[in-house]
């Protein structure tokens, strides 16, 4: 696999933190990174520097508006995708899916709905949301713990999609792969793997994010839509009724005759996605290429990638992790 970078995302850039965030770094637990050198343990979860940084100035500044919906994911579980789709559901009335200027045709749905502690709150502490419309529409990797107070206070909505373990870790290993300098080299799947059942990845541990949401979507799932990645495959039409349900903006009897569902997940498709030249060719701001968000899009990948023994061990780790929760993939 080659790497194909030749300068990292923003949030990656190790140096040039806050002093907040460098004081706070020196006390957190520390490995070493998938990409960059190091990732910090905060509130439970692993992230690098500048990432944190993001985080910090999110969980003081963000004030969620009652009508605002968040797109919440694992890296690497779909969040182009669920972007896509959400996006598209919601500005289905301003932007028909059979128009040949729908924004999606022309904009990698990481531009249309921003990351908060990735995009907005980066490189900005506390940057002014107040001129977007309503119903503002973000996304974030964040935990269930580490959540803005504002976004459990308020009645916005939370939508958290994730994926089967195994192909989040290939998917993953793929992503950092293409997202290290050339002069870095690429990391081997054994050697990540052991990382990722430590917990040591991303926003991991994989299990503990998925739990929080999990747990939370329970509790109360007038506040938290549950989604898994390979259901949203398989049942398209039926997740997309439940989804615009949930937010409600439910498709009407007119808009299912006129398949506005189907409309929906054909543009979001990989297949349409993938295909267009703004993400075949363009970069995004933060610095990496549209394409590294469209591999394979396929279930069940980690079959050419993970030997029977590591598959056994990740799943050994689901089944403890989850036992009693009511979750499986
Ligand atoms: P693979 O690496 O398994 O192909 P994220 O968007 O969270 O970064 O996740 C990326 C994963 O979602 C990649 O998986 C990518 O190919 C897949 N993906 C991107 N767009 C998709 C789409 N429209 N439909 C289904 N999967 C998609």
């Amino acid at each position: 696999m080659q790497t194909s970078n030749v300068s990292l995302p923003i949030y990656l850039i190790e140096d040039d933190t806050t002093q907040e965030c460098k004081s706070l770094i020196s006390s957190l637990p520390k490995e070493t990174g998938w990409v960059v050198s190091s990732l910090y343990n905060y509130q439970g979860f692993w992230h690098p520097s500048r990432q944190l940084q993001g985080v910090l100035s999110c969980q003081k500044h963000f004030e969620a508006q009652e009508s605002d919906i968040l797109l919440v994911t694992t890296p690497k579980s779909g969040t182009t995708w669920l972007k896509a789709i959400v996006f598209s559901l919601i500005n289905r009335t301003r932007f028909s899916q059979t128009i040949n200027h729908h924004p999606l045709l022309s904009n990698n749905p990481h531009i249309l709905v921003p990351f908060l502690e990735l995009k907005l709150y980066v490189d900005n502490e506390n940057p002014d949301l107040s001129c977007l419309t309503s119903p503002r529409l973000f996304s974030t990797h964040l935990p269930f713990v580490s959540l803005p107070n504002s976004v459990l206070d308020s009645h916005c909505k939370v939508v958290y999609m994730c994926r089967d373990p195994k192909d989040t870790f290939v998917s993953l290993w793929a992503f950092a792969n293409k997202l290290r300098l050339k002069e870095m080299g690429t990391n081997s799947l054994e050697e990540v793997l052991d990382k990722f059942c430590r917990g040591v990845s991303l926003y991991g541990p994989f299990w503990d994010h998925v739990l929080g949401y999990w747990n939370e979507s329970l509790i109360n799932p007038e506040k938290v839509f549950f989604l898994k990645y390979e259901e949203m495959k398989e049942q398209p039409e039926f997740h997309l009724k439940k989804l615009a349900d949930f937010l409600g903006c439910s498709f009407s009897s007119k808009e299912i005759e006129e398949n506005a569902v189907e409309g929906i997940l054909n543009i979001c498709s990989f297949d349409n996605l993938s295909n267009l030249k703004v993400n075949k060719e363009g970069k995004l701001p933060s610095g990496e290429n549209s394409s590294a968000f469209f591999r394979k899009g396929e279930v069940g990948d980690w079959k050419n990638h993970l030997t029977a023994e590591m598959a056994k061990r990740v799943d050994n780790i689901c089944d403890e992790k989850f036992d009693g929760s009511g979750l499986k993939f």
